[in-house]
């Protein structure tokens, strides 16, 4: 097949590739092509200028000194909060968390959560769950005696939704979700699972992180209660990512950490908190984490959601056709609804030695479970072969994934 032309659409990935260092580079003798988005996202110059300027120009603690040095770092980390506040559309700058991750994001709410359960209570996930929105609800069901329910899906890797309104009851307290899966690529009905959550009184928690690469959530308009992403899938630094939380809720959660910087005031006998978002920010944050994202954000929002989302969406759609062409290849995840993610495996071969094929050809993809070993237990599969597409990767790329697919296939059966 052969493929478009690559900035057909008004998009031009080879300019937005010179912003990649990385993407000059070649692996194994290839040039490489980096297919593991999902995973992490590669960092554009501006984001590495940011992290090299903040460690050679103002590297200070914040809100402790009245130096420059640390009034600079302060300022400049809390003008990432308000670019984070504006990118998600959050009523209050205070509502946006820094966290190390979407991970962290979760466990906080997870820990807080614990006070407001009861025997019997009840905790709804989706059946396609990255483990880090799975474990820390069975631990808080565990510790509380709540019940954990699943809402199911179906052989396209698309949730019941009918399924899902028989679950919910006044029992329900907590609804999980994620935006979009990290192994299927569905994009889930999150506007409908929040409104029938908030229809039984119960809270949502969104799991962002594979949808931020993608789209730009409006948490208000959503009407979402907790929102989580990390800056990683983003263009941003690892170790740093973002907490939405309501004002209310955020109120209500008691701190997950203690520590300097979430105080108001400590004696021995009693210890007052700070109000938002410095109750959940116990110790010296990820400054210059918090910073680069900032950029991250600028800089996706410069390229534009809308020209990302097109771009991609002709990426998967030209990847998909081109794989399906191949005998014995089967796609995991048909959703009319699907983000730029291809999960897949060959008829009688372990995905593992595909990744390791293509790898010797210069193509980064993931290979096992994706920390969602429900959903590949679903499908009676050991993992996938998966390959995440993001708005630097090209036409021609897909070709050469396609023509070492065919090649691992001639090797392997
Ligand atoms: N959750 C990330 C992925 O899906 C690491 O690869």
């Amino acid at each position: 097949m052969a493929s478009p032309i690559s900035g057909s659409t008004s998009f031009d990935p080879q300019h937005i590739r010179r912003d990649f260092p990385i993407l000059t580079r070649k692996v194994n003798g290839r040039p490489l092509v980096y297919f593991d988005n999902a995973a992490t996202s590669q960092t554009p110059q501006v984001v590495i200028d940011a992290i090299v300027d903040y460690y050679s120009r103002y590297n200070a603690n914040i809100h402790r000194g009245v130096h420059t040095l640390s009034q600079e770092a302060t300022d400049a980390y809390e003008q990432a909060r308000i670019k984070l506040q504006k990118h998600f559309n959050a009523a209050k700058s205070y509502e946006m968390i820094f966290t190390s991750g979407t991970t962290h994001g979760i466990n906080l709410v997870a820990s807080g959560f614990a006070e407001f359960l009861d025997q019997g209570d009840e905790i709804v996930v989706s059946a396609m769950e990255h483990h880090s929105n799975i474990v820390p609800w069975q631990m808080l069901c565990e510790k509380t005696g709540a019940v954990l329910r699943v809402i199911p899906m179906n052989e396209n890797g698309e949730l019941l939704v009918e399924e899902y309104e028989k679950i919910l009851s006044n029992r329900t307290k907590l609804v999980f979700c994620n935006h979009i899966s990290n192994a299927l690529g569905t994009v889930n009905p999150i506007a409908h699972i929040i409104d029938k959550a908030h229809q039984v009184g119960a809270a949502v928690l969104i799991d962002g992180a594979q949808a931020c690469p993608h789209l730009r959530p409006d948490v208000q308009a959503l009407d979402v209660d907790f929102y989580v992403a990390s800056a990683h899938k983003m263009c941003g630094p690892t170790g740093i990512g973002v907490l939405y939380g309501k004002e209310n809720w955020l109120k209500k959660l008691p701190p997950y950490q203690g520590g300097g910087e979430m105080i108001e005031e400590v004696t021995f006998e009693r210890t007052t908190y700070a109000g938002l978002p410095h109750k959940f920010e116990a110790g010296t944050p990820n400054i210059c984490g918090g910073i680069a994202f900032g950029v991250a954000v600028d800089y996706l929002n410069e390229i534009g959601f809308d020209r990302i989302v097109g771009y991609e969406g002709e990426l998967l759609e030209y990847a998909t056709k081109a794989l399906h062409e191949i005998d014995g290849l089967r796609i995991y995840g048909t959703s009319k609804h699907k983000a730029s993610v291809i999960s897949f495996n060959l008829k009688g071969v372990h995905p593992y030695d595909v990744g390791t094929i293509v790898d010797k050809l210069g193509i980064a993809v993931r290979t096992g479970h994706h920390c969602a070993q429900p959903v590949m237990d679903y499908y009676k599969i050991p993992g996938t072969v998966r390959a995440s597409f993001a708005f630097y990767n090209t036409f021609e790329e897909v070709d050469v994934l396609v023509e070492a697919v065919k090649k691992a296939q001639q090797m392997l059966t």
